[in-house]
């Protein structure tokens, strides 16, 4: 069984996706949820569901990084996980620390990598008149959201989309993609994982888009 460690610095969805997706004859399990912030509504999220839970806050480092990356690989040693997922870890990592981990870091990004590292990813589709958008899974190295594509999900960009309608839309992939890069890369297979696109037609997601601004 593969141990897993999941690093979050917010709500914790995709998080919660990952940990309800390691069950029965999935490979993997969760052993911990690292946040870098105290105030991750992803906490409770995983103490809820029996995960080990352990905050690093970055702030009392005042921006140095390598005495923040050594508590965090602290942690990561005490919970020995084979793989270790990023999931809305807020923090850019140093080539030190990623390097320890390469081969074993998974990162999802709300963009369709190589475009669009970095943040304000639904913006800059929208600013750039994409007609597609999405979201990939990658192994983590020292270049930011850079490293080998294990799988890519698209969603429509429809005339009518805000960057927080667009960004729902991304993140529901996000939650179908991450959880389907995992299982296949704790099994050892690296072949990219290529969802059909999501979010439906541009009709349906407009009218699905409609039913939701009823409610
Ligand atoms: C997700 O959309 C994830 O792709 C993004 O933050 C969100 C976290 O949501 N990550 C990045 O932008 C990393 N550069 P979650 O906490 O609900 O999983």
């Amino acid at each position: 069984m593969k141990r897993v460690a999941i690093l979050i610095s917010g709500g914790g969805s995709n998080m919660v996706t990952l940990v309800d997706s390691m069950t029965g004859d999935h490979p993997a399990r969760p052993v911990l949820v690292l946040s870098n912030n105290p105030d991750a509504g992803g906490l409770q999220k995983a103490a809820d569901r029996g995960v080990p839970t352990a905050v690093v806050d970055h702030r009392p480092f005042k921006g140095d990084r390598a005495a923040f990356e050594a508590a965090v690989q602290a942690e990561l040693e005490k919970a020995a996980p084979d793989i270790v997922c990023l999931a809305g870890f807020m923090r850019i990592l140093t080539g030190d620390f990623t390097g320890r981990w390469e081969g074993r870091m998974l990162n999802v990004h709300p963009s369709l990598l190589p475009k669009y590292r970095g943040l304000h990813t639904h913006q800059r589709a929208l600013d750039a008149g994409d007609a597609e958008a999405g979201c990939t899974v990658h192994e983590v190295t020292a270049n930011l959201d850079d490293g080998p594509i294990l799988g890519q999900a698209r969603v429509p960009v429809l005339p009518s989309d805000t960057p927080e309608t667009l960004a729902a839309r991304v993140l529901e992939q996000e939650h179908r993609l991450y959880p389907a890069v995992l299982e296949r890369f704790a099994r050892g297979d690296r072949r990219p994982v290529l969802l059909p696109r999501g979010g439906t037609s541009p009709i349906k997601a407009e009218l699905s888009e409609q039913k939701n601004k009823n409610v």
